[in-house]
Formats: C-alpha cells, sequence, structure tokens
C-alpha cells in the first residue's frame, strides 16, 4: 500500500512542499518543532488511513463544525489526503452506494481505519430509535468497531450522551464508550467540538497512528486540560469579585465576571478561551454569554443555566457587605465550583453504574 507521503508525490507534490507541510502540520498537531521529523518518518513510512464518520442521534452541529475549521493546511490533509472516506451528511453518494462503500473500507482496511463517532447511540427498546439501513445504531457502531484501528467520539453527544441523554433521557442514549468496550474511545466533546480540536485529534491518529494523551473522560489533555476559568480574559474581575448580576448592568458593560449569571467556566475543562471560535475571533465569554458547560457530561442536567448554581445561599448576597468582600466572594465561588464538580462526579458515577446494569 502507498505511503501518505508517495501519495502526495504522484498529486503532484514536491519534496519541498511536503517538508513545509509536515512542519506546519506538527505545529498543527501541538508538538515540539523537534517532532518535524517524526511526522516526516511518519509520513514516509506509512500508508493513509481512511476515516469512517458515523452520525446517530445528532443534529450535525459536530460535522457543520469541521467544515468552519480555519485550518487550510489540516482540512486538506484530512478531506483530500487522508481521506474521509465515508460521511452520511457530506458524502456525495447515498443509501445502497454509501453502504457498500462504507462496508468495502471496513473490509479492504481492517485494522486501519479510524471510526467517528458523532450522536449519540439509543439503548432503550432494542435501540429502535435510531436505525440505519435496516440496522441500529448499536449494530452498525459495534460492526465499524470491530475492527478500526481507534474510535473518536465527537461532541458531547457521541462522547457522553449530550442533549439526548437529558433528562429524562426517552431513548435510553449512552456516547460510544458505553457500547464499545474493547478499545479506547477518544471523546472530543463540546456542543458542538471546536473545528481544530476535531481536526487536529483525527489527523494525530490517522499521521502519527497513536493515540494523544487523555485525560480520565478520555478527553486530549492537550485540548481539555485546562478549565475555561484557567485562560479566561474575566478572571481578574473574579479575583476582584467583580461580578455582573444582570445582562445590562454596570458590570456586565464593564466586561466583569459572568459567574452570578450562570457562568460554568471553573467547571468545565476545553479550549474555547485559547483557539476561540470562527478563526480566533471569539468565544461565548468574550461575546458577554456564560460558558454553559457544554464539554462537561450531563451539562443539559447541571442545573439552571443562568443561575450561579451550588453557591451556598447567602454567600453570594454577604459578599458586597463584608469586609474583604472580593475575598468572601472569590471563596464562596470556590466552594461553588467545587460542588458544581463534586455533583458532576456524583452524576457521572450515578450514570455509569445505571450504564451497566443495563
Ligand atoms: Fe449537535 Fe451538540 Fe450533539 Fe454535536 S454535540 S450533534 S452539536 S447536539
Ligand atoms: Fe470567566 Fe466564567 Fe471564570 Fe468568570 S466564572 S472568570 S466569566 S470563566
Ligand atoms: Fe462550550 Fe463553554 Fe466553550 S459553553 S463553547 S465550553 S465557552
Amino acid at each position: 500500500m502507498k505511503t501518505i507521503y508517495e501519495e502526495l508525490l504522484e498529486r503532484g507534490m514536491t519534496r519541498r512542499d511536503f517538508l513545509k507541510m509536515a512542519t506546519v502540520l506538527t505545529a498543527a498537531l501541538g508538538l515540539e518543532h523537534t517532532m518535524v521529523g517524526k511526522v516526516v518518518a511518519a509520513m514516509e513510512s506509512k500508508p493513509r488511513l481512511p476515516v469512517i464518520w458515523l452520525e446517530f442521534q445528532d443534529c450535525a452541529g459536530c460535522s457543520e463544525s469541521l467544515t468552519r475549521s480555519h485550518d487550510p493546511y489540516l482540512t486538506k490533509l484530512l478531506f483530500n489526503d487522508i481521506s474521509v472516506d465515508y460521511h452520511e451528511t457530506l458524502f456525495a453518494a447515498a443509501g445502497k452506494q454509501a453502504e457498500e462503500n462504507k462496508e468495502r473500507i471496513m473490509k479492504e482496511y481492517a485494522g486501519q481505519y479510524v471510526l467517528v463517532v458523532e450522536g449519540s447511540i439509543p439503548t432503550k427498546d432494542g435501540g429502535v430509535y435510531c436505525t440505519v439501513s435496516g440496522k441500529t445504531a448499536i449494530q452498525q457502531l459495534k460492526e465499524a468497531a470491530e475492527n478500526a484501528l481507534a474510535v473518536i467520539a465527537i461532541g458531547t453527544c457521541g462522547s457522553f450522551g449530550g442533549l439526548p441523554h437529558a433528562n429524562p433521557n426517552p431513548t435510553g442514549a449512552v456516547g460510544a464508550g458505553s457500547i464499545v468496550k474493547d478499545k479506547p474511545v477518544i471523546n472530543i466533546p463540546g456542543c458542538p467540538p471546536m473545528p481544530e480540536v476535531i481536526t487536529n485529534t483525527i489527523a494525530h491518529v490517522a499521521i502519527l497512528g497513536e493515540l494523544p494523551e487523555l485525560d480520565y473522560l478520555g478527553r486530549p489533555k492537550a485540548f481539555y486540560g485546562q478549565t475555561i476559568h484557567d485562560r479566561c480574559p474575566r478572571r481578574p474581575f473574579y479575583e476582584q469579585g467583580k461580578f455582573a448580576e444582570s445582562w445590562d448592568d454596570e458590570g456586565a458593560k464593564q466586561g466583569w465576571c459572568l459567574y452570578k449569571l450562570g457562568c460554568k467556566g471553573p467547571t468545565t475543562y476545553n479550549a474555547c478561551a485559547v483557539i476561540k471560535w470562527n478563526e480566533g475571533v471569539s468565544f461565548p465569554i468574550q461575546s458577554n454569554h456564560p460558558c454553559l458547560g457544554c464539554s462537561e457530561p450531563n451539562f443539559w442536567d447541571n442545573g439552571p443555566v443562568y443561575k450561579p448554581v451550588a453557591v451556598p445561599p447567602g454567600l453570594l448576597e454577604a459578599e458586597g457587605k463584608a469586609a474583604g468582600a472580593s475575598v468572601l466572594a472569590g471563596g464562596a465561588l470556590a466552594i461553588g465550583a467545587a460542588l458544581v464538580a463534586a455533583q458532576q462526579k456524583k452524576k457521572a458515577a450515578e450514570a455509569g453504574k445505571k450504564e451497566e446494569q443495563r
């Protein structure tokens, strides 16, 4: 089988352009400059890995996000060179023709393709709530995962069940990791996830043929290693105890911290505050909207959206009156954040137990 490098040469790429591409790619993958040699060696020695992208209970917002990537090298590499071979939304083919193509890839590239899963998988009533070409999502996922090199769950739906999993979860929706048990599932949560995080993670697996370092929820640490709060430009106001109390008060106009308006940034791990959306233009908090915690499990059920949940009653009210108000506010919010985190862990553990019992 031809290597990625050989395929690129056949398409008219010069050695010089290839080396340039590898250098840009190394940076895009979040690797040190000294790793360029490793990326070059991987592309010179490994064949291209096809990508099969399945969609189950989703809104296709994650696919939409992918098409908004502002990294032309990576997007071109993924679509033209690594090749997303099967994608229900972006694929020109449909119906029988598309399914046959998927079966062919699964057979020809057994053990060598990357499986991407967007959307949650319904488990109630035999999984009848989502079927593709006569097979339930559970069957489709199990079949495709069996010979996949790696499984990447995209979006909070694909990773943790997402919106369909929200109480009362009528379809018994779960993330891919609850079905695929015999190999690691990389989770790329977010509703939707950032396009650069999707492309970089797929490229990491497809080009280097190895998994990125993951956190305890299976998320790549390079992108989910810090909270939104850690890198938030409003953080100095949080430290000073300066909070917007309503959407149009003086604090909101001054760009103060949005914690009291329901910001979940302190307990949300994602890269929005650093990479930002729409080609690095902005992210929710910069656009005056609190972080909703969209990359965390059960975020739809984690308390009222626009209220600072889990802050002990009275503490926030007291902060303005007491001496050392900012210190008290910081303490209260830290307690609030810790409680939110504890609540999330408890819910995740409960959800895990329920899924195990099914
Ligand atoms: Fe849509 Fe969000 Fe689910 Fe992605 S994670 S499919 S954007 S609801
Ligand atoms: Fe930023 Fe939200 Fe943290 Fe305030 S609570 S500093 S708005 S992340
Ligand atoms: Fe989601 Fe919060 Fe980023 S809501 S898009 S993780 S700022």
